[in-house]
């Protein structure tokens, strides 16, 4: 494997505590998440800093509003040149056509990445928020709209991968947090699968936050994460 697909999910608040376990991890990962957590106590100087480490950068924030707003921020997000940002399917197919326009006319190469159903979710949590059906279902649905408007790839929980992959191929990058090798805490996550698995399925990038950043050493579990995919 020559791209290492693993992207390091950095939630933390400070800045300080970012760049010591990027410092340890470079190494072994092949680039930087930056989320909400993040973004809401190190702002957007914390993310400059951070894109200046030269690691390719996945910008997730999960744009989820109307298609006006998403489209404005989505523009202030790949003038930082991110590899991958998120949005969330569900905004509907305007806010994500919009998007994909937007991308093209910028000459973006910026991956733009559908949340379909997030991991923390299981059939019951999505049925109590008015959501019918099953998560694969949902999934499937969320993944046929994101082909449809033109995004490139969609974020998925390990168990969907193989299905994803059989039906849209290459044609959809398939994003894939929710990592965990068995002796790790599952967290607030409900549908994890090993590295290695994850892979093996088909997935394009995997996301390994906690299990690398709370580990006694970041640096030594994002090296066994590295090699038990190569
Ligand atoms: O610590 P952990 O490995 O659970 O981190 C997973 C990361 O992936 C978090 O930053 C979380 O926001 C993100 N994520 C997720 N489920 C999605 C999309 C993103 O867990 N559907």
């Amino acid at each position: 494997m020559t791209n290492n697909p693993i992207y390091c999910a950095i939630d933390t608040s400070s800045i300080d505590d970012a760049e010591k376990i990027i410092n340890e991890i470079a190494p072994h990962i092949g680039g930087i998440k930056l989320g909400l957590e993040f973004f809401t106590s190190c702002g957007i100087k914390g993310i400059e800093k951070i894109a200046k480490s030269g690691l390719p950068l996945f910008i997730d924030f999960k744009l989820y509003d109307i298609p006006n707003t998403v489209k404005k921020s989505l523009q202030n997000i790949l003038s930082y040149n991110p590899t991958y940002t998120t949005l969330h399917v569900s905004g509907g197919s305007r806010m994500l056509k919009e998007c994909v326009d937007l991308k093209r006319e910028l000459n973006s190469n910026t991956n733009l990445i559908g949340v379909t159903m997030l991991t923390s979710f299981d059939n019951d949590a999505i049925n109590e928020i008015g959501i019918n059906g099953t998560v694969d279902k949902n999934v499937d649905n969320l993944s046929v709209l994101a082909l449809e408007c033109g995004m490139d790839g969609i974020v998925c929980s390990p168990m969907e991968i193989r299905k994803v992959k059989e039906t849209f191929g290459s044609k959809l990058k398939v994003v894939v947090p929710g990592i965990r090798n068995q002796t790790d805490n599952n967290n607030d996550q409900k549908r994890t699968l090993s590295a290695k698995k994850a892979i093996e399925f088909g997935a394009d990038i995997i996301v390994v936050g906690r299990p690398i950043t709370s580990a006694d050493s970041p640096g030594k579990a994002a090296e066994i994460f590295y090699q038990s995919i190569k």
